[in-house]
């Protein structure tokens, strides 16, 4: 984890944000290491909750709640805490528990930062590729030291787009969105990925690796901190309703500003929800 001993100026919050990631970022690359010997609990289909997980978010608990006590927490696995202030932590420790499970080096720990019904910063981490993803509203948005920018690809023929597939827990509905979407997109695009972290999904439309990303349903704790870092980024985001609601909705559509109102005209029509 070289970013820890680097001189990087990075805000109060994101500093705290950042600790909290690396910390919790040892445990969960030592369980990865021996993935298999994991006792695994299984809270659905599709939906396992490691032990990894639970240790994960207890450390990234502490140490915020010892950084700022009166801030409250929405959490994957605690649920909400109320605080006695207006901003709210919102934690997933392990976004991308199936690849973590399968052994699949591709999982990432976001914290956003709320106050209000504002997101202000996110920082996502992703602890084997040691990649830190981080932003703060009006800051802009950073991949380890580097600014990042959402790509300039403006044509749906030359576009990367990822999205989600949906699996044993989803419904009837969310089966036929999906299909419906994969006819009116896969025709006209470079490619179209499911990588299985939302939270990374934000980050690499973030970082111009995606130029476009649409997924329902998710949880608040998937998509806090990727709000931030597309927005910062110069990308633009709504939900699958077309408004802005997308914590509330969960769900959301996010792409850089050439590709986003075709992105749009494309799939919002799909989602009825
Ligand atoms: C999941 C991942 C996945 C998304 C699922 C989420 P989890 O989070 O972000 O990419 O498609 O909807 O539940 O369970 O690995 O934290
Ligand atoms: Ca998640
Ligand atoms: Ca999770």
């Amino acid at each position: 984890m070289v970013h820890q001993l680097r001189l990087v100026s990075r805000s109060p919050h994101l500093n705290v944000m950042c600790n909290a990631a690396f910390k919790a970022a040892r445990g969960l690359v030592r369980d990865f290491g021996e993935v298999e010997q994991l006792q695994v609990s299984r809270k659905g289909p599709g939906d396992f909750v490691s032990t990894a997980d639970k240790k994960a978010e207890d450390i990234i608990y502490k140490e915020l709640k010892k950084a700022r006590p009166s801030y409250g927490f929405l959490m994957e696995e605690g649920g909400k805490i109320e605080g006695e202030e207006e901003y709210t932590w919102i934690i997933d420790p392990l976004d991308g528990t199936s690849n973590f499970l399968h052994g699949i080096p591709h999982f990432a720990i976001s914290i956003g930062l709320q106050k209000g019904s504002e997101m202000i910063a996110g920082v996502i981490y992703d602890p084997i590729k040691d990649e830190l993803f981080y932003a703060e509203k009006g800051g802009g948005a950073f991949l380890n030291d580097r600014r990042l920018r959402v790509s300039g690809r403006q044509h749906m023929s030359e576009a990367l787009f990822s999205t989600a597939i949906p699996f044993a827990m989803h419904d009837a509905k969310t089966r036929a969105e999906f299909q419906k979407s994969m006819d009116v997109v896969i025709p006209l695009v470079a490619g179209l990925r499911r990588f299985g972290a939302a939270s990374l999904d934000f980050a690499y439309v973030a970082a111009g690796r995606f130029d476009g990303y649409w997924e329902r349903p998710l949880q608040p704790w998937d998509m806090a901190a990727g709000l931030v870092l597309v927005r910062e980024a110069g990308g633009y985001v709504c939900d699958l309703q077309g408004g802005d609601d997308i914590l509330g909705t969960g769900s959301i559509l996010a792409a850089n500003a050439f590709l986003y109102q075709p992105l749009k005209d494309l799939v919002l029509p799909v989602y009825k929800f």
